[in-house]
């Protein structure tokens, strides 16, 4: 019996082909160099935590995979495709592309239900009743299908970020980006999202996920990525990463996040 459940551990999850490929990322702004020589693969199936001390370029690195940021030399892929300059590629690429911001970033004169059948309709040429359904399933999902009607500010902290999971997913994302979901959550409401994160996992899905949630990293973190000063410093599965880090900067980084 055990055998066949769907686990959320990363262990015992396969892993596929390179899906979203960042080679020699390099970006400033102005003067100041947020990212340097970036290269980050990760593949299908995959989840990547990126951990590390603030300012040291997280946002930033999401930003540019989904193209909310320019960069200035090297190149990202997405499944085997160059990010575009800009127009309908661009659009149909972001599209593969969610992101879940840490600041609830819904639209707020729109409701729940709303917010999660507006890109299908819009940007996927879904029919509204199709959108519709789609939505429901989504919404039920993460567990918040009985606020479907409501604006986003009659929600919860958790229960904002849950429906801004479901609309990110109503596009039929490839990977999905999470930057900070809990980061401004009441602490009670945090393992509402990382629960959905963890199912989300576990079903496969592709996720680079910016988070210090220990718990969330080593229950379905393939892998670490630690950055500090526009690097990538270090990268090792979970475990390792929490309990042997071989840099004396994620050392000096872990010791002062595990104190308070
Ligand atoms: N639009 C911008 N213009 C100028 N500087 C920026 C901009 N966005 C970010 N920065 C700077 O780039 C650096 C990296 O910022 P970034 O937001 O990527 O860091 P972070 O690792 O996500 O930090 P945090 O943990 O605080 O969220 C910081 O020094 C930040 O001040
Ligand atoms: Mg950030």
């Amino acid at each position: 019996m055990a055998e066949t459940q769907v686990k959320p551990d990363a262990a015992s999850r396969p892993i596929g082909e390179p899906l979203v490929v960042l080679e020699h990322v390099d970006k400033h702004f102005g003067s100041l160099h947020v990212l340097k020589d970036i290269n980050l693969t990760v593949r299908r199936g995959e989840v990547v935590v990126v951990i590390g001390p603030s300012g040291s370029g997280k946002s930033t690195l999401c930003r540019t995979i989904n193209r909310l940021e320019t960069i200035d030399s090297g190149t990202i892929a997405i499944d085997g495709t160059r990010l575009p300059e800009e127009g309908r590629a661009l659009a149909r690429l972001r599209a593969d592309v969610g992101m879940v911001f840490q600041s609830f970033n819904l639209f707020a004169h729109k409701s729940v239900l709303e917010n999660v059948t507006l890109g299908p309709t819009k940007v996927k040429g879904l029919s509204r009743a199709a959108a519709r359904t789609k939505a429901n399933a989504l919404l039920e999902r993460v567990g918040v299908a009985n606020q479907a009607d409501k604006l986003p500010a009659q929600l919860s902290g958790g229960q904002q970020q849950r429906v801004a999971i479901a609309r990110a997913l109503a596009m039929d994302p490839q990977v999905m980006l999470f930057d900070e979901p809990t980061s401004a959550l009441d602490p009670e409401m945090i393992n509402e999202v990382l629960d959905v994160m963890v199912s989300l996992a576990a079903e496969g899905m592709t996720m680079i996920v910016v988070t210090h949630e220990m718990g969330f990293a080593r229950k379905a973190a393939h892998r670490v990525v630690f950055m500090d000063g526009g690097q990538i410093v270090e990268e090792s599965d979970p475990e390792t990463f929490f309990t042997a880090p071989s840099s004396e900067r994620a050392r000096d980084f872990l010791s002062k996040i595990l104190t308070h």
